[in-house]
């Protein structure tokens, strides 16, 4: 059975080719891409190159990224978890969902549903984020599913010629399990990518 994590509106599971029209228009959005080093997208053919490129990232344990499915939308973004260290058992979570979808709640879904993920069958203690430090909507937005604000990492993240500081969040699994995302119904479907089992 294909992979999937499901919730009361949304769906997690791996992006397809097919995908490709729909986060065309998503991500071709300059709102949806401001503070990431790619987009917005010009043409399709990037947006399959982008899922092209996920299964090998996927086979080397590098990057998880999940399409956002909703029930009546249909695709509505991109979760993922990257910077994996097992030893460690920690990884890093980020996300973009198109504008229509901004404060509408499917951020806090999807969260709930890559957390269950995370910290249940990945077997993480740590789940980080980063957001620019002058993405005030994306760091009010993981304050607000209970991820803690760390400090800043200087000169971090580089878009071209530019080098940004960017802000440091974490979630640890225990204040997950104390948190309103742990009460959240999710169930999984499928096998979680051989790589990622702990
Ligand atoms: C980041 C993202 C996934 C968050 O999802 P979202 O649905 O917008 O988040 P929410 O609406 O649940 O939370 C955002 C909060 O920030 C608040 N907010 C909005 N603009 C703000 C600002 N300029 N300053 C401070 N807070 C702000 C909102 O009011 C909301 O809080 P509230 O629900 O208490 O009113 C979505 O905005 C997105 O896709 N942005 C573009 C991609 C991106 O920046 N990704 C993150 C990269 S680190």
């Amino acid at each position: 059975m294909v992979f999937g994590v499901i919730g009361p509106t949304l769906r997690l599971r791996l992006p397809e080719e097919a995908d490709a029209p729909a986060l065309f228009r998503l991500a071709s959005d300059p709102e949806v891409t401001r503070w990431f080093s790619w987009g917005p997208y010009t043409r399709e053919e990037e947006a399959l190159a982008y899922v092209r490129r996920l299964p090998a990232q996927r086979e080397r344990g590098e990057q998880l990224d999940l399409l956002i499915d909703h029930r009546e939308h249909g695709p509505i973004g991109i979760t993922g978890l990257s910077e994996f260290s097992r030893r460690d058992r920690r990884a890093v979570v980020g996300s973009w969902l198109g504008r229509a979808h901004w404060g509408t709640g499917a951020n806090i879904e999807a969260k709930a549903l890559v957390a269950h993920l995370g910290f249940g069958p990945l077997g993480l203690e740590r789940i980080g984020s980063y957001a620019n430090v002058d993405n005030a909507r994306s760091q009010a937005a993981l304050r607000k599913v209970g991820f803690r604000h760390e400090g800043v990492l200087r000169r971090f993240h580089r878009h071209g010629d530019q080098v940004f500081d960017v802000a440091s969040f974490s979630l640890l699994a225990d204040e997950w399990r104390a948190s309103p995302l742990a009460e959240v119904p999710v169930r999984f479907e499928g096998e979680v990518p051989p790589a990622f089992v702990p």
